[in-house]
């Protein structure tokens, strides 16, 4: 984690937006960085190419996938990403930021711009939760300063990056406080 002299309860100049083709190399940066894919589902982008389709064919068609940006330049991604039928009252969260502006509140100060749009923009949406490998204190801390409630230990959950791992389960209801 780098240290950070400037936390981001002041950043008046993060926003969402979303995430373009035309964002390819600000997309790299993240997305190539086995530091930043570790706690992922996905590996590392090794090439430009393979960055392009998945913009053109996951996040452009994608119901709610936003870039992160500090002064209108994308640092990092954020989706909610929803069920159907019996499971539409939940949505499930996932983010992720370019190292260099990891430990300054922003992925926090994110998480909560989502909570406090999400449910008015999709009335069905009841829960919003989000599943994070147990290891990964950082993403657990974010969620915890954004309200959410951690429910308990999936044991066991899923087999990533070499091994078979235990994740925390968080949520945040539609009901529940926003800040
Ligand atoms: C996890 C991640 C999103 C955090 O983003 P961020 O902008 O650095 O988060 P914030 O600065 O808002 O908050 C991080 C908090 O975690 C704490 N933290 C970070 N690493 C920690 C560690 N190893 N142990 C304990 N706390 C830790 C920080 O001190 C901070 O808490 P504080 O404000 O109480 O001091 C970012 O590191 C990241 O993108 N990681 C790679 C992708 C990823 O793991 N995504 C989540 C998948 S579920």
């Amino acid at each position: 984690m780098e240290g950070s002299s400037c936390k981001a309860d002041s950043f008046s100049n993060v926003s969402l937006r979303p995430l373009d083709v035309s964002d390819i190399d600000d997309f790299m940066v993240w997305a190539t960085d086995e530091k930043v894919t570790r706690f992922c589902t996905w590996e590392p982008y090794t090439n430009k190419e393979d960055g392009i389709k998945f913009i053109t064919h996951y996040v452009i068609p994608h119901p709610w996938f936003r870039a992160i940006c500090l002064d209108s330049k994308p640092i990092g991604s954020i989706s909610v990403t929803p069920n159907s039928g019996n499971f539409r009252c939940r949505g499930e969260l996932g983010y992720a930021l370019a190292w260099k502006y990891w430990g300054k509140g922003i992925m926090t100060q994110a998480v909560k711009i989502v909570a406090n749009t999400i449910f008015s923009e999709w009335p069905h949406l009841e829960r919003l939760e989000a599943l994070v490998d147990i290891e990964n204190m950082g993403s657990q801390r974010v969620l915890e300063k954004a309200g959410f409630n951690r429910e308990g230990t999936l044991r066991k959950y899923i087999f990533l990056k070499g091994r078979c791992r235990d994740l925390a389960i968080f949520s945040l209801l539609s009901t529940d406080p926003k800040e």
